[in-house]
C-alpha cells in the first residue's frame, strides 16, 4: 500500500486558503458527513470560546477538564468566555501528566459531572494538551452514553495532532490507551498564543509531529519546514499559524478517507513503531512522546534507505531538520531482547509482521511487512 495526501502544492502563507495573516481566523473543516466539525485556529481567539459554542448550537451547562498548570494559565479566560456566553461553568481539575491518564482520573470527572448536574444537553470543554483532551474526550463519549465537547489544545502537539481525528482514550496498567472510543469533538478551537507559555522541550517535542506529517505526506511542507525553521523556533504567529493548518488539513485528509484507522491513518504512525517502543522502555519522562517519535523517524529513514525506498540525501535532510529544530536523533540504549519484547507487545502487530510505515522519498509513504526482528535488525538495533 502506498500514498499521499491529496491537495497540490504546500506555498503558505499567500496559498493557503482563507490565509488573512494576523488578526484573522483560519479553519479547517473535517468532514465526516453528521459529525463534520471545524478546526478554527488564530492567536487570542480563547475569549472568543463562548460565542463560538454558542454558534455550534451547544447549550446548558459547560464542565471545563483542565489541569492544575493550565488551569492557572488559562482557566479564568475560558470560564469568563464561557460565563458571558449564557454558559453555568463548572471547572474540574485532573492532575498533572500522563500516569495520570486513566481510569481512576476518569472516574473521579464522571462523579464531578454528575455532581454538578450535568445531563445530555451539556457538554465538555477540553482545556490542555492531549492527556486532557484524550481523557475528557473520553469522557464526553461515554457519559450518559455520548455528550458534546469542544477541544482546546494549548500544546503543538494537541494542536497539530491529538485533537483532531476524534481518537479519545485514557491508559489501562496493561498498555497506554488501551480502552477508549472514536468520538468527535463539535469545534476544535486552537489558539496559538497559549504555545507562548509551553515549555521548550514540549514545544520541540509537538515540532516532531509536524516533521511527521511533511516526511509522510507532503513534500512541499517539509520544503516549507526547511526554510520556516527559524521562523518555527522563533514562534513567529503567522508561520506557526500556516503550519498548524496544513497539519490539520492533512490530518482531516486522511481521517476523512479513514476514520476508524483501517487504510491511509496509519500512514500517521510513521516513526511511532519504534519510537514508542523506546518510549515505553526509556523510562518515565526520559523520553517525551516527540522526542521518542524523532528518533522513530531517524531510524525509520535510515531504514527505508536500505530499503530502498529512499535515498541517502533524503535521510540527511530528515536527519538535518529535526536535529535544527532541537530533537535528538540518537536512540538511548537499550536491551535489544527488550526492544524485542515491546516491538512484539505493539498494538499494531498483526499476524505476518508489523505494519512498518516507509517514507518513500520525502512526502510519500508506503506500508511494509516487516517483522519485530526484521525491525531490530534493520534499526541496527538488535546488536
Ligand atoms: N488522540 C490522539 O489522536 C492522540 C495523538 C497523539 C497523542 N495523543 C496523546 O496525547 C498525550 C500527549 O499529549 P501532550 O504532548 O500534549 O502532553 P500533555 O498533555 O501531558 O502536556 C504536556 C505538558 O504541558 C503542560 N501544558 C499544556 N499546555 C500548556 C501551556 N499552554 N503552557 C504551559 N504548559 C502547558 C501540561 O500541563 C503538561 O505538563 C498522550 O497521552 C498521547 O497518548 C493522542
Ligand atoms: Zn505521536
Amino acid at each position: 500500500m502506498s500514498g499521499r495526501a491529496r491537495a497540490g502544492a504546500f506555498a503558505p502563507p499567500n496559498g493557503i486558503s482563507g490565509f488573512k495573516g494576523l488578526g484573522s481566523v483560519n479553519v479547517v473543516t473535517v468532514n465526516l458527513g453528521e459529525s463534520s466539525y471545524d478546526i478554527q485556529i488564530g492567536s487570542g481567539l480563547l475569549p472568543t470560546l463562548g460565542r463560538r459554542c454558542v454558534s455550534r448550537g451547544l447549550t446548558g451547562r459547560a464542565a471545563v477538564v483542565t489541569n492544575p498548570t493550565v488551569n492557572a494559565l488559562y482557566g479564568d479566560a475560558v470560564q469568563r468566555s464561557l460565563t458571558s456566553a449564557g454558559f453555568s461553568v463548572t471547572m474540574i481539575e485532573i492532575p498533572d501528566g500522563e500516569e495520570f491518564k486513566n481510569a481512576v482520573t476518569l472516574n473521579r470527572v464522571y462523579d464531578a459531572l454528575i455532581e454538578a448536574g450535568l445531563d445530555r444537553r451539556s457538554f465538555i470543554v477540553a482545556l490542555g494538551g492531549g492527556v486532557v483532551g484524550d481523557l475528557a474526550g473520553f469522557a464526553a463519549a461515554t457519559f450518559m452514553r455520548g455528550i458534546p465537547f469542544v477541544q482546546v489544545p494549548t500544546t503543538l502537539l494537541a494542536q497539530v495532532d491529538s485533537s483532531v481525528g476524534g481518537k479519545t482514550a485514557i491508559d489501562h496498567p496493561r498498555g497506554k490507551n488501551l480502552i477508549g472510543a472514536f468520538y468527535q469533538p463539535r469545534l476544535v478551537l486552537v489558539d496559538v498564543e497559549t504555545l507562548s507559555t509551553l515549555p521548550k522541550r514540549e514545544y520541540c517535542a509537538g515540532l516532531a509531529e509536524v516533521v511527521k506529517y511533511g516526511v509522510a505526506l507532503d513534500g512541499s511542507f517539509f520544503d516549507y519546514l526547511e526554510r520556516h525553521a527559524d521562523a518555527l523556533l522563533a514562534m513567529d504567529v503567522e508561520c506557526l499559524m500556516a503550519v498548524i493548518q496544513r497539519c490539520c488539513e492533512l490530518k482531516a485528509q486522511v481521517v476523512e478517507l479513514d476514520e476508524k484507522e483501517t487504510g491511509i491513518r496509519q500512514a500517521l504512525n510513521y516513526g511511532h513503531t519504534l519510537g514508542h517502543a523506546l518510549e515505553t522502555l526509556a523510562g518515565y519522562r526520559s523520553l517525551v512522546h516527540g522526542e521518542a517519535v524523532a528518533i522513530g523517524m531517524a531510524l525509520a529513514a535510515r531504514i527505508c534507505a536500505l530499503r530502498g525506498e529512499c535515498g541517502d540525501d533524503d535521510v540527511a535532510r530528515i536527519l538535518k531538520l529535526l536535529g535544527y529544530l532541537g530533537l535528538s536523533v540518537t536512540p538511548p540504549a537499550v536491551e535489544p531482547s527488550q526492544l524485542l519484547d515491546a516491538l512484539l507487545k505493539d498494538k499494531k502487530s498483526r499476524e505476518g509482521g508489523i505494519n512498518f510505515i516507509c517514507n518513500h522519498g520525502i512526502g510519500n509513504y508506503t506500508v511494509a511487512q516487516l517483522s519485530p526482528e526484521e525491525l531490530l535488525t534493520l534499526s541496527g538495533l538488535g546488536v
